[in-house]
């Protein structure tokens, strides 16, 4: 899985996360970051152009694949904004007790093999009265298309980085100690065992 892993994944990725659909998506969270902003699992940049200038003092991101992160097409210097790129994994987040106001999550969930471990790192880094933004894709409503989730899951997974199609992301944000104050869910535009989204805003409880 080697080259598959460097040369091919990267791109099959940047190209399911830069559908219409999903960039609309982040047309709908992105905006409401401010302060100091931590991205986790950056990919290939996609959330970057949506973030408002105006509100951000810097901006932080990580991602455990600097391959990945290597096929973005923004100059990062046009933000308006500090940022800097640190490989890192979410369970082991290279950052202090309480520095970021806004932690953002979009379509990575999916994929962070110890999610229990990334939300202890997560509420470590975040201030206490911080936000965490949401925009991921999980587990649908309609029994058949989870049914056609669970049965495709372990091969989506072989050759999607580890992505899962199942993941129940409210019940995943709420047991890990946060309150959300904002959902909203429906099938984007896609293919349905990967388009139903789940985005909003939590609090840690
Ligand atoms: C489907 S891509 C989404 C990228 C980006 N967040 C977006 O919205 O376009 C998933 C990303 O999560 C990263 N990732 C995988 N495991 C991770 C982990 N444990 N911690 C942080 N990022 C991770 C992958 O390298 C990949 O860049």
């Amino acid at each position: 899985m080697g080259l598959y892993n460097k040369y091919i994944l990267p791109n099959a990725i940047d190209w399911a996360c830069k559908q219409k659909s999903s960039m609309m998506q982040r047309e709908k969270i992105i905006p409401l970051a401010s302060g100091m902003v931590l991205e986790i699992g950056i990919g290939t940049g996609l959330n970057l152009s949506f973030y408002d200038k105006s509100k951000v003092n810097h901006l932080t991101a990580i991602d455990p694949s600097t391959d990945i992160w290597k096929k973005n097409s923004f100059d990062t210097n046009t933000l308006g904004f500090g940022f800097d790129f640190i490989e890192a994994f979410s369970e082991n987040i290279p950052a202090y007790n309480n520095s970021f106001d806004t932690v953002v999550i979009t379509y990575v969930l999916c994929t962070i093999q110890d999610t229990d471990k990334a939300f202890d790192e997560i509420k470590r880094v975040l201030k206490k009265d911080g936000k965490l933004l949401f925009c991921e894709h999980g587990k649908a409503p309609d029994r058949g298309i989870e049914r056609w989730q669970n049965f495709l899951n372990p091969v989506w997974k072989k050759i999607g980085g580890g992505c899962n199609l199942n993941r129940d992301i409210k019940f995943i944000i709420e047991r890990n100690g946060f309150k959300i104050i904002k959902l909203e869910k429906m099938y984007i535009p896609g293919w349905k065992p990967a388009s139903y989204n789940y985005w909003g805003i939590a609090e840690i409880k």
